[in-house]
């Protein structure tokens, strides 16, 4: 079986996979450990083993080696992107921090290198309130994803929370409508929306939440329509066996689904692929990245 070679490798290797939440589910089962993306960071910066093979998408990978550069880190598939985070450049990070001098820069781990960067610290859904919250400043320059955006700044409404850039989202959390709201109450269910979800969803969810946050809640009722990624219905579904989860059929981020068993094996096998990140840029990223870490308890 081909998850028996996966585990013989990665022994041999001294390798660990890290899954994100919206993975596969085999690629869930064989790993050794299936989070969000700050609880996959945590276990990346304190990780031990000499290779991590990190089935995400590239941002998440990369936070992974800037946390822990001595490890290797490989992305079993080459280019598993994110359109949110390719929504926002450094120079538009650098445009608004001139608009906005006195203003601090937060943005989402959903974002490349080179933009993180150019912020002052970065956060996680997990984290984006607790992060906002812990500045001096008054004006929070906030990106990419415009939704956590206005959560956010519904939860903190002692700062001025301005969106970089205005409108930014994520394809698939865009594609939730108030009618998927509405099925998931006429089922009875209780509603769980994740904050990249449009405002109006949020207001109609019983519960905003990220997926780690999900995790955290979901004792909380028995039946549930969630919406998100449909990774974490199944990832739910096998943290809570006696209740219920439901996906919205066909929401999926094709990115993250890209990562199968075969591309773990040939990673272990190959050692491909292996993130790199120029100097300079990864020094300044990690600023904003251990400012995020260090806030934990
Ligand atoms: C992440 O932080 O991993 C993504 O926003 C999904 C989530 O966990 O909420």
């Amino acid at each position: 079986m081909i998850q028996d070679e996966i585990r013989k490798l990665k022994e041999e290797q001294g390798a660990v996979i890290l899954a994100h939440n919206y993975q596969i589910p085999e690629v869930q089962d064989i790993a050794d450990f299936v989070g969000d993306s700050l609880e996959l960071a945590i276990k990346a910066k304190e990780a031990t083993a000499d290779v991590l093979i990190f089935c995400g998408v590239e941002f998440m990978a990369e936070t992974a080696k800037i946390l822990n550069p001595s490890r290797k880190v490989i992305l079993p598939v080459e280019n598993a992107g994110c359109p949110l985070a390719d929504c926002l450049t450094p120079e538009m990070v650098r445009e608004a921090r001139a608009r906005h001098p006195d203003a601090a820069v937060v943005l989402y781990v959903n974002s490349t290198i080179e933009s993180k960067a150019e912020a002052d610290i970065t956060c996680t859904s997990a984290n984006a309130v607790e992060v906002v919250r812990s500045l001096a400043e008054e004006t929070v320059l906030f990106g990419p994803d415009a939704n956590l955006a206005h959560y956010v700044a519904a939860q903190v409404p002692e700062k001025m929370v301005i969106p970089l850039p205005e409108g930014g989202h994520c394809p698939v959390h865009r594609k939730y409508t108030l009618a998927d709201v509405e099925a998931g109450h006429a089922r009875g269910d209780a509603v769980v929306c994740h904050p990249e979800c449009d405002p109006a969803i949020q207001e109609a969810s019983d519960l905003i939440a990220s997926t780690g946050g999900m995790a955290r809640q979901a004792h909380l009722h028995q039946n549930w329509t969630v919406l998100t990624e449909e990774g974490m219905a199944y990832r739910l579904g096998r943290l809570f066996p006696d209740r219920t989860f439901h996906a919205v059929e066909g929401v999926v981020c094709e990115d993250m689904k890209r990562t199968t068993l075969e591309d773990v094996l040939r990673a272990l096998e190959t050692g491909e692929y292996e993130v790199t990140i120029d100097d300079e840029v990864a020094a300044r990223a990690r600023t904003a990245i251990e400012r995020m870490i260090a806030l934990r308890g």
